[in-house]
């Protein structure tokens, strides 16, 4: 039997490592990864070649006849470039139709939200979808709710701050307010059943592993940490009045990760922590398929093992190639809730490349 001819776009990235592992454990797909001419010999690249990943060499922003040869023989398109890059799908999805691709699952991977106005970040990527949509190419879209890796706070003793990429010390209003929690290394596992299923076809599907509040979170890390957590209660005054700030600081283009970290950081908080939009009955209300009626033999990670293993040390980090320099630090806005934490945060995107240090 033919395996099925898989393209993954961002494959060294973290929502791409995942998406790679998950689809190396069903031997069903043949994997090549789309890589950018100057990252072909990073050794996530050359890893990802010894586990059986086929490369494949080209730029998002080549001419389209390029892209259609690269994407020769494929059945399927994963997109999980950054958050950054998300229009640079535009010309790929243009060229999967010129070359037959079969599925194109697009960048989302992210909280569920609504269109237009609440997530600069949702936004850029309903532009994506909409060309798609017009191109009538056939299409998945799979977001996942926040990663257990960016869901918990920072314990005051140090001893979890090297699997965190920000404190995350602050309560969004009352902190009951529920969210759909996902680990990143199971986003992965649910791609791979996603993509082989009819049913997913044309459809939005959030595949997510629990729900907590913040309060739930912060109770538990207690519990197992045996540390008290600050509760610092932000209010929705202060989050939508940092929304407006960060907005009219980040107006400007070409991309600038200083102005947009805090967009970012600041319309999360006010969708997932305000809103409340990011629950599997928003989601069905959108109108997503949800992944527990799917799957329902799917076993996920759990919360508190995956937080007792960041307790004990043995979990991996997020984000750890991308430290950046003390004096880029200072450059960033600081606000209660960073700290030198945040330094990974960053998008690795072409504008913000001089930002890191070489490792
Ligand atoms: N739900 C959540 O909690 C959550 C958290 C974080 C992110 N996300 C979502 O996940 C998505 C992926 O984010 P991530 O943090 O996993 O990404 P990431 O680690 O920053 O990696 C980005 C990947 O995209 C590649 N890339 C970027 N621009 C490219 C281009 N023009 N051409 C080819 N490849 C390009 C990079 O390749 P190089 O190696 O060449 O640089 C890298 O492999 C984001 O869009 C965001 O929406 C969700």
């Amino acid at each position: 039997m033919s395996r099925t001819k898989v393209l993954l776009v961002g494959a060294t990235g973290e929502t791409g490592g995942s998406i790679a592992s998950g689809l190396l454990k069903n031997p069903t797909f043949e994997i090549h990864a789309l890589v950018r001419p100057r990252s072909a010999l990073k050794p996530a690249i050359v890893a990802l070649q010894e586990r059986g990943v086929q490369i494949r060499k080209c730029d998002l922003k080549a001419p389209e006849e390029e892209l259609v040869e690269v994407l020769s023989g494929i059945d399927i398109v994963i997109s999980c470039i950054g958050s950054a890059d998300q229009q640079d799908q535009i010309p790929l999805a243009s060229a999967a139709k010129k070359a037959g691709v079969k599925r194109f699952v697009p960048c989302a991977f992210l909280t569920v939200a609504p269109v237009g106005g609440i997530m600069w970040l949702r936004d850029e990527k309903e532009l994506v979808y909409n060309h798609i949509k017009q191109l009538h190419l056939p299409y998945t879209i799979i977001d996942v709710g926040l990663w257990y890796q960016l869901s918990y706070p920072r314990l005051e003793s140090g001893r979890v701050d090297y699997a965190l990429t920000a404190a995350n010390n602050e309560i969004v209003g009352d902190g009951n307010t529920p969210i759909a929690i996902t680990d990143l290394r199971d986003i992965g596992c649910y791609v791979a059943r996603i993509i082989l299923d009819d049913r997913t076809l044309n459809k939005m599907v959030l595949a997510y592993n629990t729900v907590m509040t913040q309060n739930q979170i912060f109770d538990l890390l207690e519990e197992i940490s045996e540390e008290t957590i600050t509760r610092n209660h932000v209010t929705e005054e202060l989050v939508q009045n940092r929304v407006l700030a960060s907005r009219q600081a980040s107006e400007t283009y070409p991309f600038d990760p200083i102005k947009f970290i805090p967009r970012y950081l600041a319309e999360y908080q006010l969708s997932w922590g305000i809103r409340g939009d990011n629950t599997p009955e928003y989601a069905k209300y959108l109108g997503y398929l949800s992944s527990k009626d799917l799957y329902p033999d799917f076993t996920p990670i759990d919360y508190r093992e995956y937080l007792e293993t960041v307790v004990k040390g043995t979990a991996k980090g997020i984000y750890t190639d991308r430290t950046i320099s003390k004096a880029h630090q200072r450059m960033f806005p600081r606000t209660e809730s960073t700290d030198s934490l945040q330094s990974r945060m960053f998008p690795r995107t072409e504008s913000s490349d001089s930002l890191y240090m070489t490792r």
